[in-house]
This record gives structure tokens, sequence and C-alpha cells, in this order.
């Protein structure tokens, strides 16, 4: 039973916080000493079937350490309660783990040097599904799984990415941002979110 390990998968959870908060090399430790913000992990259930995977933490989640806690999360919150699920259940996290300057796109050096907590969090969680949101976190994965690179968010969101070799399907969705000014945007966004529903319910 996977939550027969929830003590294990806390201790190593542990472990990539410690390290995380450490990460001197990282181009945004100054950018977080500085401001006095707290680097961004992870939240929620340690034996999560749902992982969400953002892109990297704003200002409000700088400020408190906790992903997507300003207004992206609170249209997170809305995808959750639209279709009938729990965030608590879920863990939630980001592949960049510190706020880049002024919200600014994560760049590659940035991802490269993140996205292996990402894989870490991924191996210990042991999701069925990865829902993620926007292009950065939707690429990485899927490049990462030999799908293929640059996909644009638009051709893909709301599809199933499922190799015989992977124990998990990534589905990719929109950044919740993305749809703060755009109903159309956030309409899809949780109908896909309630698509994730039913293959979680599948598994
Ligand atoms: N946007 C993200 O991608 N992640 C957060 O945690 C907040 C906003």
């Amino acid at each position: 039973m996977k939550a027969d390990k929830v003590p294990e998968k806390t201790e190593k959870l542990k472990e990539i916080k410690e390290e995380i908060i450490g990460l001197k090399k990282s181009p945004l430790y100054e950018y977080r000493s500085d401001n006095d913000y707290f680097p961004v992990i992870g939240e929620g259930a340690h034996d999560a079937d749902l992982m969400v995977a953002g892109e990297a933490p704003g200002k409000n989640e700088a400020k408190t350490g906790r992903p997507f806690c300003g207004r992206a999360g609170k249209v997170l919150d809305e995808m959750f309660e639209g279709a009938g699920m729990e965030r608590k259940k879920a863990y939630v996290t980001n592949i960049v783990k510190d706020r880049p300057p002024e919200n600014r796109d994560p760049t590659p050096q940035e991802i490269d040097l993140y996205g292996p907590f990402l894989d870490r969090q991924i191996q210990i969680i042991e999701p069925e599904v990865i829902a993620t949101l926007g292009r950065f976190s939707a690429n990485y994965m899927l490049e990462k799984f030999s799908f293929g690179e640059n996909f644009p968010i638009s051709k893909i969101h709301g599809q199933i990415y499922k190799k015989e070799s992977m124990s998990f399907k990534i589905i990719p969705l929109f950044h919740p941002a993305a749809s703060i000014y755009s109903p159309d945007r956030k309409s899809d966004l949780i109908d896909d979110f309630k698509f994730v529903k039913e293959e979680l319910k599948k598994t």
C-alpha cells in the first residue's frame, strides 16, 4: 500500500527541501535571500494519486513558501472545486522552486537545475496522473519522456501522454494565470480538469 510508505516518503521529501534551501549555486538564490523569500517546494499529500506541476513561484508564493496561493492559485482552487476534488489530496508543486525576478519566464538553465528535484518528487510520491500547468512544465515532461519538443500548449492541452515504460499519465493543461482574463481559457481549464478526474477514477 502506498499509504504505508508515507513516513518514508515524507523523510525523502524533507531531504529535497533541505537541499533546495541550501541551493547556493542557483541563479535565483541571491534574489531569494535579498528579498527574504522562501523557496517553494510543494504542498499536499505525500502519497497523492494526482500531482500538479506548475512553472515557478510568484511573489505571494515566495513570500509564504506555498505553491499557488495567489491569483493563479485561486483559479487552481476553482478547478479543484469545479471537478469536485480536494486540493489537499493532490500534491502541488512547480518545476522551478524559486521565484524568478519580476515573474519572468524560467530560463533553460533554471529548468535544468531544478528539474531533477521535480523528477525526484515524482519518484517519491508515485502519482498516477501528473497534470502540468502551462508550457514549461508540459514541455519539460514531454521532452523527458521523448514525446517531442516545443509543443504549443493549445495543441496538447487535455490529452493523455503515456508510454508503457511510464507508471503515470501526463495530462498537460493551460496555466491558470493565462485564464484570469480569458473566460474561454478558464472554461477549457475547468473542463480539462474534470477530464483529469475521470482519468484518476480509472486508476
Ligand atoms: N504560478 C506558478 O506556476 N506556480 C505557482 O506556484 C504560482 C503561480
